[in-house]
């Protein structure tokens, strides 16, 4: 690939801070009430002209070493899916040679499959001149997965439906966060059938009255952490540490180091903790890193943009 003829887009990773889950729906999903906020960690995926599909990945997560699930280079990655269906729905071709350089780790609740299909939707539509709306696009996203439209959008959004419908939500305050990553991934159906399952044993709330999102809301509009420390939700929380009972000890980590509040981040099992501002979000950072519970510590900040093209 060189770089004359290729396009890069880069898209940022998630952290949930409200998610309320609701009854599994007869189509296999849960119906959402989520609070999606775009953190500054991204992927960067670049294409270039092909002949038919061809896939790399590089980066966090996909070195033999971390012991994380190895990131597919088939129709099995979102990214194959997400160019197969913009050529179909655009009537082109689908060729082109793409690379996806990870910085959100796979599998940890971060949403970075669908920040990779995101990316990728807004590179494809550059290099082959589909000229795709923004509104174009984001049906496609929601086609490939429930949380690629928010990392279309980015910024801060309320997702319904099974989260791919999306109100955004205005607030400027820079919110400081540490993320802690552990070595292996969950898997976000087994996840929500944990959630299921301890539902129909009677152990948790059957979901059928979903928190409501106004108060973490208005926290994010107008702070302070602690306001936006109160109202943090995740119900797939406890079926995560379920299947992950050492996550449990993570959270105490993160909580012990001085976060403002911890939290599973979407299915899991990155731990999200929040801190005071970028000072407090740099000193729990390194306490985390210390700690030797985690495999990776990030420091980031958010509301981010979107999936944009880059370079
Ligand atoms: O939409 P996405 O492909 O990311 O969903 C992956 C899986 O997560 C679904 O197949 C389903 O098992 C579960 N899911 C769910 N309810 C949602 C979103 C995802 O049950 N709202």
């Amino acid at each position: 690939m060189t770089a004359g003829d290729s396009v890069a887009a880069r898209a940022p990773a998630k952290i949930n801070v409200h998610l309320a889950v609701g009854p599994l729906r007869p189509d296999g999903f849960h119906e959402l009430r989520t609070v999606y906020l775009a953190v500054s960690l991204f992927d960067t995926v670049t294409v270039a002209p092909g002949s038919g599909l061809s896939l790399t990945v590089t980066g966090e997560g996909t070195g033999a070493a971390t012991g994380a699930a190895a990131v597919p280079t088939d129709s099995r990655n979102l990214v194959w899916r997400a160019a197969e269906l913009l050529a179909r729905s655009a009537g082109v071709p689908a060729d082109a040679t793409i690379g996806i350089a990870k910085s959100i780790p796979a599998a940890a609740g971060l949403a970075g499959g669908s920040a990779d299909a995101a990316a990728a939707l807004v590179a494809l539509d550059a290099l082959w001149g589909t000229r795709a709306s923004r509104a174009d696009l984001t049906g496609l996203a929601a086609q490939l997965g429930s949380d690629v439209p928010f990392s279309l959008l980015g910024g801060i959004a309320l997702g319904s439906g099974r989260g791919e419908q999306l109100s955004p939500v205005l607030a400027r305050t820079p919110w400081h966060w540490v993320l802690g990553i552990a070595g292996e991934g969950l898997s976000t159906p087994a996840v929500y059938a944990e959630l299921d399952r301890l539902r129909a044993a009677g152990r948790i709330p059957d979901g059928t009255e979903l928190t409501p999102a106004e108060r973490v809301i208005a926290a994010l509009r107008s702070g302070p952490p602690a306001a936006l420390a109160a109202g943090l939700c995740n119900d797939l929380q406890a079926p995560a540490l379920a299947l992950r009972p050492a996550l449990r000890r993570a959270l105490s980590a993160a909580a012990d180091a001085g976060a403002a509040a911890v939290l599973v981040s979407g299915s899991g099992p990155t731990v999200a903790a929040l801190a005071e501002d970028e000072a407090g979000a740099v000193r729990l950072a390194a306490t985390l890193a210390g700690a030797g519970v985690f495999r990776t510590v990030r420091a980031v900040s958010g509301p981010v943009p979107g999936a944009r093209l880059v370079g």
